[in-house]
């Protein structure tokens, strides 16, 4: 895994999201830009089953690729090509993999609860979930995992071994240990989690549906986006430098 930078054209969607990101938050009125950047819907009757891949190499991604207790940001698309999500090899302040158990998240919006499936991989230790804010749909690296042990910007008091994923928008935060669930507002939503397949015989990872919300400005998961072409099997994961890491 290197830190080339993303694609021409996921490059240029993530700067577009970022520019409006930062007006539309001191505006305040940042929902309806995303989701007039997001539309019109397009996409998918269900979800695809995609293979982690290096973005440069195009070959599969194994757990050694993937730092653990890392801040920096592993970025990857799903269900569709404008869809970006975190990949997490969550850790304690030693370094040493921490097995995330499934848990029950709730959604403060609703009252309602989905299970999040917990830690893929050798160490049960790696986890995924939407990179879009569930506020207003701030994306990396405004919103941004926050290593344990890592200070972050305006909220110096919240601690956690296994480190917060954090949107510098307005202040949410998420727990990635605990299925991202909500730990400070605004947001009233915790992240979509991806589902992740991991094979023990080839130490890969696939990606295969999502669970909870539905990602941020989108009439489904599966819509308000471009699909991936016709027979594609992978999608690939960028490592990303982020402001705070
Ligand atoms: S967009 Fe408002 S906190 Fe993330």
């Amino acid at each position: 895994m290197n830190e080339e930078p993303l694609d021409r054209g996921k490059r240029n969607f993530l700067k577009a999201m970022i520019v409006v990101s930062a007006g539309a938050a001191a505006a305040g009125a940042l929902k309806g830009v995303v989701q007039n950047i997001i539309s019109p819907a397009a996409g998918l009757t269900s979800f695809p089953t995609l293979t982690l891949v290096d973005d440069v190499t195009g070959l599969p991604i194994h757990t050694s690729d993937i730092v653990v207790n890392s801040s920096k940001a592993y970025i990857f698309y799903y269900p569709l090509d404008n869809d970006p999500n975190f990949l997490i090899r969550l850790g304690d302040t030693n370094d040493n993999d921490v097995r995330i158990s499934p848990y029950n998240v709730q959604i403060p919006a609703t009252g309602g609860v989905f299970r999040s499936p917990g830690g893929a991989g050798p160490y049960g230790s790696v986890v995924s979930f939407s990179a879009i804010c569930q506020h207003l749909g701030c994306v990396p690296p405004i919103i941004h995992y926050y290593k344990g042990g890592i200070p972050i910007p305006g909220q110096p008091t919240l601690k956690s071994s296994t480190g917060y994923i954090h949107c510098n928008c307005h202040g949410s935060t998420y727990d990635p240990a605990n299925g991202a669930k909500v730990v400070t507002p605004p947001t009233q939503r915790p992240l979509p989690n991806v589902i992740l397949d991991y094979d023990p015989a080839t130490d890969t990872y696939r990606v295969k549906s999502m669970i909870g919300p539905t990602i941020y400005g989108k009439p489904s998961d599966l819509e308000g986006g471009t699909p991936f072409p016709s027979g594609t099997t992978t999608t690939r994961v960028t490592q990303i430098s982020t402001a705070g890491a």
